[in-house]
């Protein structure tokens, strides 16, 4: 028994140095990303930090604990990108566009890039109604969903914990969303063609907004309709079509490496 409590004293003490060092390491990290910033450097360098790892694997002895050991320092590295986000970020970073245009899997590209909490609007919806937004939107109707749509991104723009959110594609169709996405957070505008979005969506049945009328003409004169809007909320913009999601989540993330303060 004393034994175990001798070594229990070691490991204490073990754990308050990692918890010290950590601290400092985190104090560093938040210099980092102020000097990034200043010299207008990428907030993500994915082979800097695979260098770090494998320099770190390279100073263990021990055989045995260089998976374990490997595995810590990936988390310290997404802790430490996420102590930047929060310092980085004091907004929202909302994802918007048309249907099909890409925003769940981009928004979750760049939530992970920046190690930022996400949220996928219409999953929530659909979890709080328990139904699919196709049949929210064919047994309640569409009213009842933009009222859903408004009070939960209402909801979000009140939370302290600031994510990357994934928009419905109508979200700008309120005016009194307009002015929360604008005053909240930072907004991203991921664009497509209107041929590229049939053929992302044809064989998919839940947009009820175009199920029983998928065309490129519908989708070509629906995105007319809404581009005004889209484009008066945007602070950034980006073309999805023909480019890869890692590729377009790190123009967004360097986009947001620019923004203003005061933005
Ligand atoms: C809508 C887009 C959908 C969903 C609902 C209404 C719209 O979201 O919110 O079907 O009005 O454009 P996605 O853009 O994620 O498909």
């Amino acid at each position: 028994m004393e034994k175990l409590e001798k070594l229990r004293t070691e490991i204490d003490k073990l754990d308050k140095d990692i918890a010290v060092l950590l601290e400092k390491r985190f104090k560093v990290s938040m210099h980092i990303i102020k000097q990034k910033k200043e010299e207008k450097l990428p907030l993500f360098h994915p082979e800097r930090e695979n260098e770090v790892i494998n320099r770190v694997c390279s100073y263990v002895s021990d055989e045995r604990f260089i998976e374990e050991i490997k595995c810590i320092q990936n988390l310290i590295i997404r802790m430490s990108r996420q102590v930047q986000s929060k310092y980085m970020f004091q907004k929202h970073i909302f994802i918007t566009g048309f249907m099909g245009s890409g925003k769940t899997s981009i928004a979750k590209k760049v939530a992970d890039m920046l190690a930022m909490n996400i949220v996928e609007m219409d999953s929530e919806i659909e979890q709080r109604c328990n139904q699919s937004i196709s049949d929210i939107f064919h047994m309640k109707g569409e009213g009842f969903f933009r009222e859903m749509e408004h009070a939960l991104l209402n909801e979000i723009t009140e939370s302290d914990v600031k994510s990357v959110v994934s928009t419905g594609g109508g979200i700008v169709l309120k005016e009194s969303n307009v002015h929360l996405l604008k005053k909240h957070g930072i907004v991203i505008w991921l664009k497509a063609t209107p041929k590229d979005i049939f053929s992302r969506l044809s064989n998919d049945a839940q947009r009820p907004l175009l199920k029983d009328n998928m065309s490129i003409e519908r989708i070509e004169k629906m995105m007319n309709e809404r581009d005004s809007a889209y484009r008066q909320v945007a602070d950034f913009s980006i073309q999805t079509s023909h480019e890869k999601i890692d590729d377009i989540a790190l123009e967004i993330v360097k986009f947001l490496g620019s923004v203003q303060d005061d933005k």
